[in-house]
């Protein structure tokens, strides 16, 4: 017989436990289903508020989806191929069908998008599924309980830049969806889109919106990844009496966060801007850091900083592991490239989790590897959130971000055992 977390994957059933925001920015809630006979069926769900309170157009997409090898360059992730078979539209309201080119379509009557007469509806729409191309499924025991099994699995990311959406292989991921077959139902985002289809979305209760105010504490509570297969977990503390920040950043180089490469603390100061106008819910806010040092963790990361020829890392060829280095007086660190002093143009939004703990989203950095420090660089969507873990301000941390990681039974075989569920059948 099965066991019962086996049994679960074979046939996942996957869904937003949030209202998710992608670049653009797009709101947006997901469900996707994946068939043993290796099809999937995708929908995914838009709005025009940051609530997903109000759908404005819906997409079902169909096709086949096959995993391949693990990924060389996203370490943890799978690599995957697939088809589409086919594309649907229903748009719920005459302004998303003006939006997506459908100047005369019908509300609540789904379209196929691909005929063989062309593009008869939503031609401006830029849906791909290349997310696709890239999975990580993880196993997650809630409060070290066996019975409590999370199932999360993560799909690639969206290129922040709406010209190479197309054409991005993803390389890092979007939130987590939840496996539903295991949840406890404490989940209500996911209950209510587990209850919808393209002609009913899921409508969300509205939220209030939380103010942000930059106060106290706050840490990851994974190890996170970035584009370029970079795994960090970040741990900040900001005074909003003199609005300075301090920014403390440990690099891996794995997907458990287990093997660290180096460590950066930075420090600056922050201003509080206006409410953004382009991304609904979010706040602008500008970061500027003028100190920072550097401590390499490993052999590797400390003999490129001491072969660095360039004298743009702290005191040339005097590298050691494990002990920091002011890079302040070289302008930062040219050989990881930072860069100092730094401006970065930032949004930020506050939600509350299922627990009531305060999680706090600050901007998605571009997937091209550049930094947001121009305005017009500013992001239009969030990274993975940081949980507040002291609302004091003043003392330093004693909170290690690893410890927060402490319960996360990750294992990076488990999606080769999904893949191998799934391609046997
Ligand atoms: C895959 O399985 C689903 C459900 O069992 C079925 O509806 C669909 O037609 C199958 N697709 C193919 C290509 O076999
Ligand atoms: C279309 O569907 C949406 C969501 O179910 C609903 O709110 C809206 O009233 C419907 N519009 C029409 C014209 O039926
Ligand atoms: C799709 O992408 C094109 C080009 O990047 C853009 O002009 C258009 O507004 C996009 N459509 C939607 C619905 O976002
Ligand atoms: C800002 O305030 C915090 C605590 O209130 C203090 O530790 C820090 O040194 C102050 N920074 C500056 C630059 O004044």
């Amino acid at each position: 017989s099965q066991a019962p977390e086996t049994a679960a994957v074979i046939n996942p059933c996957v869904l937003s436990g949030s209202c998710e925001v992608r670049p653009g920015p797009e709101f947006l809630t997901r469900s996707y289903r994946f068939l043993l006979n290796n099809t999937f069926k995708a929908l995914q769900f838009y709005y025009a508020d940051n609530h997903c309170s109000t759908p404005s157009y819906s997409v079902q997409v169909q096709g086949r989806l096959r995993l391949r090898q693990p990924s060389w360059i996203v370490r943890g992730g799978t690599e995957a191929d697939y088809q589409i078979h086919s594309m649907r539209l229903v748009c719920h309201s005459a302004s998303a069908a003006r939006e997506l080119g459908c100047a005369s379509w019908q509300p609540n009557i789904s379209c196929e998008l691909w005929s063989v007469c062309g593009c008869v509806c939503g031609c401006a729409l830029n849906v791909s599924m290349h997310e696709l191309q890239l999975l990580r499924l993880e196993k997650q025991y809630l409060h070290h309980s066996l019975d409590q099994l999370l199932e999360e699995l993560y799909l690639g990311d969206i290129h922040t830049e709406a010209a190479q959406r197309m054409l991005y292989r993803p390389s890092s991921y979007q939130p987590a969806l939840q496996n539903t077959q295991n949840q406890d139902l404490s989940c209500v985002v996911c209950r209510i889109v587990s209850r919808s289809d393209e002609l009913h979305p899921p409508v969300l209760p509205p939220q209030p919106e939380l103010t942000v105010t930059l106060r106290g504490q706050w840490a990851s509570r994974r190890c996170e990844v970035r584009p370029e297969a970079l795994f960090l977990t970040r741990h900040f503390i900001f005074h909003d009496s003199n609005h300075t920040w301090e920014g403390h950043y440990h690099h891996y180089s794995d997907p458990a966060c287990r093997h660290p490469t180096f460590s950066l603390f930075a420090r600056g100061r922050y201003s509080r801007g206006l409410r953004s106008t382009r991304v609904m819910g979010g706040m602008e806010f500008e970061f500027r850091v003028n100190h920072m040092r550097v401590t390499a963790m490993d052999l590797a990361t400390t003999s490129l900083l001491n072969v660095f020829k360039e004298s743009g890392c702290g005191v040339q060829g005097s590298w050691q592991v494990g002990v920091e280095q002011d890079v302040t007086p070289t302008n930062g660190c040219a050989a990881l490239g930072l860069h100092l002093p730094h401006t970065e143009y930032e949004l930020f939004r506050l939600e509350r989790d299922a627990d009531g703990r305060l999680l706090l989203f600050n901007g998605q950095r571009p997937s091209d590897g550049s930094s947001p420090d121009r305005p017009d660089r500013r992001p239009t969507s969030y990274q993975t959130p940081l949980v507040q873990c002291s609302a004091a301000g003043g003392q330093r941390s004693e909170v290690s971000a690893a410890q927060s990681l402490g319960n996360l039974a990750t294992t990076a075989a488990v999606a080769a055992v999904w893949s191998l569920w799934v391609s046997e059948t």
